[in-house]
């Protein structure tokens, strides 16, 4: 009988594609896929370290599946992904039954270490966070349309509350060639739309470079390496919808807008984080931006395209948030009318500059901002929402929908879900011209 495995996945789409490059590794090794997490043999808990309460899931997931060995003692159980690259060996003092530890830079040594594990041998891999990373290769497409695509890896911004670049190392942009070799690929195996991965995506090839002399030049004579990067993606022929994240506002250059403007398949919705609406809690920060550089951005953004969708992340209850810089971030997300925002509560995260000054906003306090500013874009995404009422949508129709079956889901090039009755014949991955009859906060319908 062949070994079964099931990943526990948890914080962003970056660790989302790693999963999925070591679940590949796991097939190409002649393991299966189990059919849910309560039967698999082989348990791989990918793990995020962004806030205390994701670090904590992760522990308690782990101390269960740990726990579930007394019962079925050939069972492996490991982690992979930032948890793991931040705690080291001390996941295993914590959690004895613990088979191994993944860092980050490094999941191709997953499928090595599931194969010591079931030869009772334990793993502690990390890789140094200056070391060149090997990008996640291999996919799971399974007939599926859409695929992430890590084009950077790291972050070199070191914002004051982030632990992302210690657990993900150096920036580093992954060349052209490898990335383009990859989305053709994909294409080839019936992909449409590719979401380009990075933490601070508009940097691609600043840092380390991503072109060089041997590859074409720009056809549409792009220089900075990002919209050139976007451009010759879009060229490769069964791609039909370009997304990326996440960005950041010195990236929304001219020459950005212009293939906005230009390039029919880079889909109308960016992702531009803000963290806050004062320019005084920005600059604690490190952000690297003003309020007013910030909202330039989105202006000159919608201004050239109309249609754009921006969707934002904010933290609540930085140190030193004041009530009026709490109120410049609700003016800012108003001003800036975002179409969705995650809001977060600040969490002090350990080795970080911002951990060495006070959390001195109480937990209530951040809970209450939380909830005015859910609140507040709950009433702006309906009325966004419903402004589209009467238009025709262009959807990539992912399949039925969560709810009821009999309906589809899938998105519009601003990446709205929109629910809708299938014409007949229609399979996941097309697109269909849809007329929007009615708007709820999240979600559009269309008949
Ligand atoms: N690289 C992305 C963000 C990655 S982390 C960017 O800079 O745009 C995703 C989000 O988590 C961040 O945008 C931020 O809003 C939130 N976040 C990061 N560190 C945090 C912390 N210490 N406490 C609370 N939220 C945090
Ligand atoms: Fe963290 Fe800032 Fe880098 Fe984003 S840009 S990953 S918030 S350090
Ligand atoms: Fe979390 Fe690591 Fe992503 S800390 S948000 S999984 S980069």
């Amino acid at each position: 009988m062949k070994k079964t495995f099931a990943f526990h996945t948890y914080g962003c789409q970056m660790n989302v594609r790693e999963s999925e490059a070591a679940a590949r590794a796991l097939l190409d090794a002649g393991y299966t896929q189990a059919a849910d997490e309560a039967s698999a043999d082989i348990v791989i808990v990918n793990s995020c370290s962004v806030r205390a309460k994701a670090e904590d899931k992760a522990l308690g997931k782990l101390g269960l599946l740990c726990a579930s060995k007394r019962e079925r003692p050939g069972r492996v159980v490991g982690v992979m992904g930032c948890m793991a690259q931040r705690m080291g060996d001390e996941l295993f003092r914590r959690l004895p039954r613990l088979d191994f530890a993944i860092g980050t830079r490094c999941a191709e040594r997953v499928a090595p270490a599931v194969e010591a594990a079931l030869h009772g041998e334990a793993t502690l891999a990390l890789r140094g966070l200056h070391e060149t990373p090997d990008a996640p290769s291999g996919h799971v497409t399974d007939g599926g349309f859409s695929a992430f695509v890590t084009i950077l890896l790291g972050c070199n911004r070191r914002c004051t509350y982030c632990i992302v670049p210690d657990v993900r190392g150096d920036e580093w942009s992954r060349p052209a060639r490898e990335v383009l070799c990859e989305v053709r690929a994909l294409a080839e195996a019936g992909v449409r739309e590719v979401t380009l991965l990075g933490q601070s995506i508009m940097n691609y090839g600043l840092r380390t470079p991503a072109f060089d002399e041997s590859d074409p030049p720009s056809p549409g004579g792009y220089r900075l390496p990002f919209p050139r990067l976007l451009e010759a993606v879009a060229a490769i022929p069964g791609i039909e919808r370009i997304r990326f994240t996440s960005g950041h506002p010195s990236g929304v250059t001219d020459e950005l807008i212009r293939l906005y403007r230009e390039e029919p398949k880079l889909c109308h919705h960016l992702h531009l984080p803000v963290q806050s609406g004062s320019t005084a809690v920005l600059s604690r920060m490190r952000r690297g931006y003003t309020r007013e550089q910030y909202l330039e951005a989105v202006a000159k953004l919608r201004a050239a395209v109309p249609d754009i969708a921006v969707t934002t992340d904010v933290i609540v209850g930085f140190p030193g948030e004041t009530e009026a810089d709490f109120e410049e971030t609700r003016t800012l997300m108003g001003a800036a009318g975002f179409d969705n925002a995650f809001i977060f509560k600040y969490s002090p995260r350990p080795g970080t500059v911002s951990a060495t000054w006070e959390d001195d906003v109480s937990e209530e306090e951040k809970a209450r901002r939380n909830q005015i500013l859910l609140g507040d874009q709950d009433v702006r995404g309906a009325i966004l929402n419903q402004k589209l009422v009467g238009t025709t949508q262009a959807v990539l129709a992912e399949g039925p929908s969560l709810r009821n079956k009999a309906r589809w889901s899938g998105r519009t090039s601003s990446n709205k879900i929109v629910v809708f009755t299938p014409p007949e014949g229609l399979k996941p991955g097309d697109t269909v011209a849809l007329t929007i009859t009615r708007a709820a906060p999240q979600t559009l319908y269309a008949e």
